[in-house]
This record gives structure tokens, sequence and C-alpha cells, in this order.
């Protein structure tokens, strides 16, 4: 069985079919992802707030990224595993960039890089790009840059930020990435950003009028503790049954009801 490729999911644009995608950052979630048939999964720098305890995307490492990519890979025989390049992995220009997604392709085995950024990543782009690695552009809310726009804010709301934000998808295209992430930006600008497109939009708070839509696991399942953002629908309570779970395994020990005699060896 075959990996999922960019040609699938050009050919899904093509077709009219909506396709979806999650975030993943250890093997054994990632196999059951790609076990319901989950095309693409995105080790996304979200692992920075979702699996590592920081407070934000920005102080993921490579280091870091390509530990979580290589069980990404390990865990899944079908899913495109596209990997984030975290902050500070690609904007010193476009040969620390190739040099950071090589490392992901060659240690990790992932099948395509994201980075954040559409005309002022461009070099970026159109080397990795030329040099055979498939790139997923990110426009809108750009998580890294959250110390420069001062929180988590939908994007592109003015009719400059509306042009910017078009010339900006133009550009990744042009460049070569062979799909967009959307996040956080009004329904109405989306949908004419995927209209304008040959290649797919992956919307995040970003409405119906995508290609593909993405959410971060832990948001999806309900694996997240505390507030998750608005565009985000839980489809299970995974932290309420995983909490239950561990509650009921102590009290079990405490009280002396497990182990039973089957779980023991004579
Ligand atoms: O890091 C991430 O999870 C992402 C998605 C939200 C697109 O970039
Ligand atoms: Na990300």
């Amino acid at each position: 069985q075959r990996r999922i490729t960019v040609r699938d999911l050009a050919a899904a644009k093509e077709r009219g079919e909506k396709w979806p995608m999650l975030t993943a950052y250890d093997a054994t979630t990632a196999s059951v992802f790609d076990e319901a048939g989950i095309p693409v999964l995105l080790v996304g720098d979200s692992a920075g707030n979702c699996h590592l305890g920081y407070d934000s995307t920005v102080p993921v490492t490579m280091d870091e990224t390509a530990v979580l990519s290589a069980a990404v890979v390990r865990g899944t025989r079908r899913a495109m595993v596209v990997a984030d390049l975290p902050f500070g992995a690609y904007q010193e220009g476009p040969v620390q960039a190739l040099r950071n997604a090589t490392r992901l392709l060659k240690e990790a085995g992932v099948g395509a890089i994201k980075l954040e950024g559409g005309e002022r990543s461009l070099p970026q782009t159109e080397l990795l790009v030329r040099s055979g690695i498939p790139v997923m552009a990110h426009l809108g809310l750009t998580p890294q840059s959250v110390n420069a726009l001062g929180g988590y804010y939908v994007q592109g709301r003015d009719e400059e930020a509306a042009q910017q934000l078009l010339r900006d998808a133009k550009a990744a295209q042009d460049a070569g990435a062979f799909a967009l992430v959307l996040e956080m930006v009004p329904a109405e600008l989306a949908a004419e950003v995927t209209r304008s497109l040959h290649i797919p939009t992956v919307g995040i708070g970003a409405g119906a009028g995508c290609d593909a839509q993405v959410l971060v696991w832990t948001d999806m399942a309900g694996m997240t503790s505390g507030r998750v953002p608005r565009f985000v629908r839980q489809y299970a309570k995974l932290r309420e049954t995983l909490g239950d779970a561990a509650r009921e395994f102590a009290r079990d020990v405490v009280d002396g009801a497990f182990p039973a005699e089957e779980h023991s060896f004579r």
C-alpha cells in the first residue's frame, strides 16, 4: 500500500473532493488516524503547546521536530506526513531552510514540509521546491509570529490585509507550493483565495469554502485542557475518558481490586 502523494491531493482538487488533515505528534496516535483513513498528517509545531508543554510554538526546536516526525512516520503506512519547520529553522534564508528540510526528509522520512509566510518566505519555498521537497505554505494567522502580532487574532479583515493575503497566496503557488494552510481568515476571503488558486487550500478557522480542513488533534478529540478556539468542533471527550480511567485504576489499586486472579502468574 503506497502513501498519499502531492499528485493525489492535486487530483482531489480537480475532482472537487474535500479532504481532512489532523496533527499528530507520536506514533500511537498517528497510527489511529492512519487506520481511520486521514490522508495527510501534520507534525505541527503546535506540538509546542499541545505535546511538549510550552506556551507557544516559538520554542520548538529542529531536534524535537525530527524526533516527533520520525515517530509519526513510523506509526503510519498510508498518510502523507508533513512536518512544520519550526521558528528559526528557515528565517535565515533558503540555504538554512533547505538544510533543515533535508534533515526532516532524510532523518525522519517525512514526505513534505510546511513553513509560514507567503511573499516573505518565497526564496525558501522556491529553493525547496527546486530541490524536490514538496512545500505546504501557511498564511493568515501564523503562530510563529505571535510576539509580533500580539496574540492569536483573525487576519485579513481590512482591505489592505485581504489584498496582501491574496498576493501571498499567489506567491506561494507561483513558488511551487503544493497546498496552502489558511488559519483564522474570514470565510469569504478564504473562499476567494481557494477559487483563485489551482493548489488546494487547507482551512483552520477559515470557513467551509476551503478545499480541505485541518484541526489540532488534541482539540478535535477533546484532549486539550481548558478552552479551545471557537473554530474547533470536539468529536470526543478524551480528556474526561482518560481521567476517568486513571481515577478508576487508582481506586482499584488502593482498594486491592487490581490486579485480579487473571492478571497474575502462578
Ligand atoms: O502547527 C499546527 O498544528 C499547524 C496547523 C494548525 C495548521 O500549523
Ligand atoms: Na504550525
